[in-house]
């Protein structure tokens, strides 16, 4: 699924960014005298054509003219590149900039890291003193910030209005909107409602509801047999076998199955946990938001022919000694199929201590003949994606998960459901069912082998 979520914590907008602060002024050097003279850029600089181009792509979709998705500051215009950084006000966005899109760890863009071509673009830009462009040049591209694709959202679902079934974030009444506190900072808010469907149906599509865009900055739909109180909204406390259903994070599009697959929903035994991640920076007053998703399903007597499935790889296994790095957690799976299973995603899942996170797959049960299934070498909490995948599982493979750490906490960190404990899992979306099992864990969709 070409969807994308992302997600961060307890780091406050500017934190994790030491690296690239001593990056940045390392950069700092070479534009020291424009520095002095950034009162005077005029609001009829332009940016150089390409430098435009290449924020309009891989930065606007939040830095945009009314900053989404809690970024502090629009990349629009040549001025916005010339402001004081809000984080530092000693320092330009330029120079910040320079930093933040060579920073391993908490590198800019969050989530589609940049090409390579691009980096190299802004990289020599910067080097030339970050200048702006001549003012006769007229871009190809319309510079317009904001412009989101248009497919996304669910007008752009398959299925009309009325026929979409939709969990949004909500107020004291479920018809209210969630009040954003201005001093909410980073927040993890939880909504519940039990599974609505009785019969087995199968979700089609789905697409992300975005309201108040200025504080959303990424959600996860979970299912969860474990019972939820419903109608609230509340701090979460992930239950330890919620399983990810959906996630949407900036930048992420609508994800339509191919028609002859769906995604089994659970019914009404289970509940559905609607995660959201709030970050609101510019510590706004008048943050009201109903969020969350919208999705097609198919009528109970018309299931689609091949049905998906979310498999949770990984392992519970977790003990990560105080003040140790670079621990790794392995989990293997070992399916119990007869059939060849297909991947059409995999949603890596860690909390703030992981530092990296893989699932190869070992053809045959052989480590001499590995191939990469999901491999995220910089993991970011905050920034948590779902991979589009397009493998084939034969009977006989098996899935190896690892999960790298450094705690640098005085405690030991164990497997556990609160943010400051860890979790390893790989939740990855496959057909047909029942997917990626071991006879143990069928119940729970997952392939953990002891
Ligand atoms: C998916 C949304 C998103 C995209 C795309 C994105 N950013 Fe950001 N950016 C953020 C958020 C959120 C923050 C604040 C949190 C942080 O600093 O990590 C931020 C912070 C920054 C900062 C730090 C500002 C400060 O005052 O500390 C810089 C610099 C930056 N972004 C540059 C970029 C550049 C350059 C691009 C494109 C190459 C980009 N960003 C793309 C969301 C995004």
């Amino acid at each position: 699924m070409p969807n994308q979520n992302p997600k961060r914590s307890k780091v406050p907008f500017n934190g994790g960014s030491l690296v690239a602060i001593a990056i940045a002024l390392a950069a700092a050097a070479c534009s020291q005298a424009k520095s002095e003279n950034a009162a005077t850029v005029s609001s009829a600089s332009t940016l150089p054509c390409d430098i435009g181009d290449v924020l309009q792509r891989n930065c606007q979709s939040c830095h945009s003219a009314t900053p989404k998705f809690g970024a502090p500051m629009p990349l629009v215009t040549y001025a916005n590149t010339q402001a004081v950084a809000k984080s530092d006000p000693s320092k330009k966005v330029v120079e910040l900039m320079a930093g933040r899109i060579h920073d391993a760890v908490h590198p800019m863009p969050p989530v589609d890291a940049l090409s390579a071509a691009d980096t190299a673009t802004l990289d020599a830009w910067f080097k030339a003193g970050a200048t702006e462009g001549a003012a006769t040049a007229s871009c190809d591209a319309s510079l317009d910030a904001g412009t989101t694709t248009p497919s996304v959202g669910p007008s752009s679902l398959p299925c009309p209005a009325s026929e979409q079934t939709v969990f949004r974030a909500h107020g004291d009444a479920v018809d209210a909107p969630f009040h954003v506190e201005e001093n909410a900072g980073n927040l993890y808010q939880c909504f519940s409602w039990k599974a609505p469907w009785t019969n087995t149906v199968q979700a089609t599509s789905f697409a992300p509801v975005i309201d108040d865009a200025r504080v959303v900055h990424h959600w996860i739909l979970y299912e969860t047999a474990t019972p939820q109180p419903e109608g609230v909204g509340r701090a979460c406390q992930m239950p330890a076998d919620a399983t990810f259903l959906q996630g949407w994070a900036p930048g992420g599009q609508n994800n339509v199955f191919p028609s002859d697959i769906g995604l089994r929903l659970p019914t009404s035994e289970k509940w559905l946990i609607l995660q959201v991640h709030y970050w609101n920076v510019a510590r706004l007053t008048d943050a009201n938001d109903r969020s969350g998703v919208a999705m097609c399903t198919t009528p109970p007597n018309a299931l689609r022919p091949k049905t998906a499935v979310v498999s949770t790889l990984g392992s519970l296994n977790i003990a990560l000694p105080a003040r140790s790095t670079n621990v790794d957690v392995v989990g293997k799976c070992t399916p119990e199929i007869a059939e060849p299973m297909h991947v059409l995603s995999a949603g890596p899942h860690m909390h703030t201590l992981g530092q990296k996170i893989k699932t190869e797959v070992l053809r045959g049960g052989q480590a001499s003949t590995t191939e990469t299934l999901v491999d995220v070498p910089r993991w970011d909490f905050n920034a948590q994606a779902s991979h589009a995948v397009d493998m084939v599982i034969n009977p006989g493979d098996v899935l190896k998960t690892t999960c790298t750490y450094s705690n640098g906490t005085d405690k030991a960190v164990y497997f556990g459901e609160k943010t400051e404990n860890e979790m390893c899992f790989d939740f990855v979306t496959v057909w047909p069912a029942p997917g990626l099992t071991t006879t143990g864990g069928r119940k729970t969709g997952r392939c953990i082998d002891p």
